[in-house]
C-alpha cells in the first residue's frame, strides 16, 4: 500500500478540534451537561412529524427554507431577506466565520466564551484576539470595544456561555458603534434572559444576531438555528452555506415549534423559576453562583475544586459540564432540569459537602 502522506492544510493539521459535551449512552442518568431543555418540544412538532408525507423526502428540501424564514421574519418584524436558517446555530457560526475571518482578517471574543469560536477561527487561519472577562462576575471590561479594534469579526454570546451572565446593552451598543468589522451577538440563550439585542438591528447593518432551537424550543436533536442581520450580510452568508442545509422535516417541524410561542413562554418560565431556586439553594450551601440569564448556572463549590465536585456527581449518575483551565476549573456548569432533577442534584450536593 502506498504510504499515507497528509495533505491537510497546516491549520487543519494543527487543529485540536472542538470537544462537544459528552452524550453518554447510559440511561437512567440526570443529564445536565449540554444545556438541553428538560421538557418535550411543542405538541405542534408531534403533529408535523405524525402527518409528514414521506414521499416529500424523494425530493430535495427547499434550499432557501422560505416558509420557515418567513415565519421567523414575521415574528421579528423584518423582511425574510434579513433571515437565514442553519443546521443548528453552529452551522450559522460556520457561515459567519467562513465569510468574515481569514489570516489577514482577525477574530475577537471575550474569554471565557463558547469554545467553538476559536476553533472556527483556527480553521480559517485567522488570528484570535481574546479579551479576558473581569472577575468576579465575568463582566465585559469597560474598554472591550477598544481592545478588539482591528478585528473583522467580534463575537459575544449574550447571555455568555459558560458563565451565564449577560452584558449591559450599553456595552453592546458601544461595541457596534466603535467596531469597523462585523459584530455577532450569539443569542443562543436569549429566550431565558430579560432582554435581547433585536432592537439594535435597525441601527447597525454590521450586526448579526444568531439564535438556536436547541435550548428554549427543546429541539437540540433536530439541529436548527437562524440569524437575523442586514439584507447585505444575509445575502453574503447565502453564498457560503451548504445548498440544502436544512432537511424538509426540520423546516416543517421547526416552523411549527416557532409558531407556538405560548408553549415556549411556559417552558421558559418554568426553567427560569428553577434557575432562581437552584441559585439560591447552591448559594446557601456556600457556592459562588454567577448570576445567570440562561438555562444553566456556572457555580464554584466552596473549596473551588470544580473537578472533584463534577466527578462526584458523575459517579452518582448526574452529569454536569466541567471545563478544565485556570479560570473555569473552579466551576461546573449545570443545566437547569426539572424540579425533580434539581432536587436530586441538591440532595447529592449536600451529601458531598457534608463528607468533604
Ligand atoms: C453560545 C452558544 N452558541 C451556539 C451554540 C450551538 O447551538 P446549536 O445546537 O444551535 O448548534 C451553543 C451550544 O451549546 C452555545 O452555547
Amino acid at each position: 500500500m502506498k504510504p499515507y502522506r497528509s495533505c491537510f492544510r497546516p491549520e487543519i493539521e494543527a487543529l485540536a478540534g472542538y470537544q462537544p459535551g459528552e452524550q453518554p449512552r447510559m440511561t437512567n442518568l440526570i443529564k445536565l451537561n449540554t444545556n438541553e431543555n428538560p421538557y418535550p418540544p411543542s405538541p405542534q412538532v408531534d403533529e408535523v412529524l405524525r402527518h409528514f408525507d414521506n414521499d416529500r423526502l424523494r425530493r430535495y428540501s427547499d434550499p432557501d427554507s422560505v416558509a420557515l424564514r418567513t415565519a421567523i421574519a414575521e415574528h421579528w418584524g423584518v423582511t425574510p431577506d434579513r433571515v437565514i436558517a442553519g443546521n443548528g446555530s453552529d452551522d450559522i457560526l460556520t457561515m459567519i466565520f467562513r465569510s468574515f475571518t481569514a489570516p489577514d482578517l482577525p477574530f475577537a471574543c471575550p474569554d471565557p466564551t463558547y469554545s467553538l469560536y476559536p476553533v472556527l477561527a483556527a480553521m480559517q487561519g485567522a488570528p484570535v484576539i481574546r479579551v479576558p472577562l473581569d472577575r468576579p462576575g465575568f463582566h465585559l471590561p469597560a474598554d472591550f470595544a477598544d481592545r478588539v479594534q482591528g478585528a473583522n469579526l467580534v463575537a459575544l454570546a449574550r447571555p455568555n456561555a459558560p458563565t451565564g451572565n449577560t452584558f449591559p446593552m450599553a456595552a453592546i451598543r458601544d461595541l457596534c458603534e466603535k467596531c469597523d468589522g462585523v459584530v455577532l451577538i450569539d443569542e443562543a440563550y436569549a429566550d431565558f434572559a430579560d432582554d435581547n439585542c433585536a432592537g439594535l438591528l435597525a441601527d447597525y447593518p454590521n450586526l448579526i444576531i444568531s439564535r438556536t432551537f436547541s435550548k428554549s424550543y427543546s429541539l437540540a436533536g433536530m439541529r436548527l438555528g437562524y440569524a437575523v442581520s442586514s439584507p447585505e450580510i444575509i445575502a453574503g452568508m447565502f453564498k457560503v452555506k451548504d445548498s440544502y442545509n436544512l432537511d424538509a422535516v426540520t423546516q416543517a417541524a421547526g416552523r411549527a415549534a416557532y409558531l407556538d410561542q405560548d408553549y415556549l413562554r411556559d417552558n421558559v418560565q418554568k426553567i427560569r423559576q428553577e434557575r432562581d431556586r437552584l441559585t439560591a439553594a447552591l448559594t446557601a450551601c456556600g457556592f459562588e453562583v454567577n448570576p445567570s440569564a440562561a438555562n444553566f448556572v456556572f457555580a464554584a463549590p466552596p473549596d473551588r475544586d470544580g473537578e472533584a465536585y463534577f466527578r462526584y456527581l458523575r459517579q452518582e449518575a448526574v452529569i454536569v459540564r466541567y471545563f478544565p483551565g485556570d479560570v473555569t476549573g473552579d466551576y461546573v456548569r449545570i443545566t437547569i432540569g426539572t424540579p425533580a432533577d434539581m432536587d436530586r442534584l441538591l440532595e447529592l450536593t449536600r451529601h458531598y459537602l457534608a463528607n468533604r
